[in-house]
């Protein structure tokens, strides 16, 4: 069992004399502020995701990889029955949570979106965590300073960074010393669940798990694991570059026709599937109802009379996924290729309007003005395909590094495609980097994350980064942003390295 790890130095860190700077200038933030030093800092770094987007929530294994910029929170222990939360960053105003004297867990407020709510999140999960061993543990007061250097709503989940930081924070102040990865990651993969959003497990899973040189392999079935592994050491080296489009992007609150939109879709995508062909499939998605991999699995199980995949073997994954995908092509005329109505939805799963309504749209509100079950499903099944492309071409690397980074490019590219015209959740400023990157010495180039705005990755090599960086400063950001300092345009721009997951640090 691995755990949380506590540290006492910041060497993990590339530049540790920088951090070093920056954690002495947040600790005395912090004792200007709360009048005693910090205890300790609870850290969580944020993820860029290479391949593989809005498939985590059916369940289809990702590769990720924890990444240098995180999110801080200096930490100490006070009197009384309030948390105090204050940031550095001065659009998050302080916030004072009381912490309810009858041993109930905090509540959130929907109707207003303070980044208050994120923390009680984390609050949350670790209290029930806290719980499950001590059901009557009293909740303690504290002081909470956080800085953080994941863009936010730039997706490279800084809410899961921040969430974890939370979360981390309260464990410790409440005693809790030593916590395994994967209890970390199984309680603050729902944290946002209860902002509502209806998110999957990667990022929580990239943040804790993450592990210097290396990146991930996030699988879900037959239960949520983390394996690194390293990329094939190319020559010249391989760089993955991340360009902010700066289009913010708010996944809670443009939730509704966007990310749990998705969701929502999918669930329904796969259900049609599972009644089409009268699977008997596990309803254990965030809606309780069938997932796309679920469906997969019965489908190969209950039809072809396969043995269940492993969701690892990328030989099976990639013959299992076609075959979704030849499938889905048949089961939908060219009418409902184009979207169908909830009339429409509701007949193809046999149901009346309310009890459609009851199962696929009350858990979190959405908006829509057609369902896109088939355009979902071949983005979602051709993404998870493209995941186990690379690992293949991973596994067979031969020493042909430009073969290696041509075949990655070419699967980042589809990806975006996909993401653009299948998935709906790119943007004209992404696509305009993407296009850019490409002309200029990328590989491949695709949104990362939930996509909507919010960061491009770049495959490139360290020989082509210079040329690419400058395009992309010249073509994008001088053009659209003619008022960025050169400062600004060093923090939308940066290499992203593997790096450590989440961590406690304590000063010697
Ligand atoms: P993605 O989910 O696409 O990877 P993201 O996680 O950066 O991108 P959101 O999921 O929209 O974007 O989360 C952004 C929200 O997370 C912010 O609005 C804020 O509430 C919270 N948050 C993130 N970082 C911080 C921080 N340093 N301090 C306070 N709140 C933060
Ligand atoms: C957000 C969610 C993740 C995942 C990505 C898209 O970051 O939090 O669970 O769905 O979007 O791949
Ligand atoms: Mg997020």
């Amino acid at each position: 069992m691995s755990l949380v790890p506590t540290v006492n130095d910041l060497s993990f860190y590339s530049d540790e004399k920088r951090h070093l700077a920056r954690y002495q200038t947040l600790s005395k933030s912090f004792a200007r502020r709360y009048g005693s030093e910090p205890q300790f800092f609870a850290r969580a770094p944020g993820r860029v995701n290479l391949i593989g987007e809005h498939i985590d929530y059916c369940h289809f294994p990702v590769l990720p990889m924890a990444i240098e910029v995180d999110v801080v929170a200096a930490v100490a222990e006070c009197a009384g029955t309030t948390i105090n939360i204050s940031n550095t960053d001065e659009t998050f105003a302080e916030e004072h949570i009381q912490i309810p004297q009858d041993g109930s867990t905090v509540s959130i407020d929907l109707s207003t979106a303070l980044w208050g709510n994120y923390f009680k999140c984390g609050l949350i999960v670790a209290h029930k965590f806290i719980r499950e061993s001590n059901p009557q543990h009293k909740l303690k007061a504290f002081n909470a300073l956080f800085d953080g250097t994941v863009p936010t709503g730039g997706g490279l989940s800084s809410s899961a960074a921040f969430c974890i930081a939370a979360t981390l924070a309260c464990l410790k102040v409440n005693g809790v010393n030593e916590i395994s990865k994967s209890d970390l990651t199984r309680i603050t993969v729902v944290c946002e669940h209860y902002v509502g959003l209806s998110n999957g497990g990667m990022d929580q899973s990239a943040s804790v798990n993450g592990e210097d040189s290396k990146v991930l392999l996030i699988s879900f079935k037959p239960k949520l694991e983390a394996t690194p592994f390293k990329l094939p050491a190319t020559q010249p080296e391989t760089v993955f570059l991340i360009s902010n489009s700066l289009i913010v992007a708010n996944k809670t609150e443009t939730a509704p026709t966007n990310y749990n939109l998705r969701v929502v879709e999918v669930a329904i995508a796969a259900d049609i599937i599972a009644k089409k062909f009268s699977l008997k499939a596990a309803h254990d998605s965030n809606l309780g109802t069938a997932t796309l991999r679920g469906v997969l699995d019965s489908y190969s199980t209950q039809i072809l009379g396969q043995t269940v995949w492993d969701g690892k073997n990328p030989e099976v994954g990639v013959e299992r996924l076609q075959t979704m995908l030849d499938l889905i092509e048949i089961i939908y005329t060219e009418e409902e290729k184009n979207g169908i109505s909830t009339k429409q939805a509701a007949d193809l799963l046999g149901l009346s309007i309310s009890d459609f309504t009851k199962k696929y749209l009350s858990k979190f509100e959405v908006r829509y003005n057609t369902l896109n079950v088939y355009r979902r499903s071949k983005h979602v099944y051709g993404d998870a395909l493209r995941v186990m492309q690379t690992l293949r071409i991973a596994n067979d690397f031969d020493g042909d590094s430009e073969k290696f980074l041509r075949n990655l490019g070419s699967l980042m590219d589809e990806s975006q495609v996909s993401t653009r015209e299948n998935n709906n959740a790119s943007t004209p400023d992404c696509d305009e980097l993407c296009r850019l990157g490409r002309q200029n010495g990328a590989y491949g180039s695709r949104v990362t994350g939930a996509g909507f705005g919010g960061c491009i990755v770049h495959l490139t090599d360290v020989d082509k980064l210079t040329a690419l960086r400058e395009a992309l400063v010249e073509q994008y950001y001088r053009k659209n942003f003619p008022n960025l300092s050169d400062n600004e345009i060093d923090e939308a721009i940066v290499i992203s390295k593997p790096a450590i997951g989440a961590c406690i640090y304590e000063q010697k």
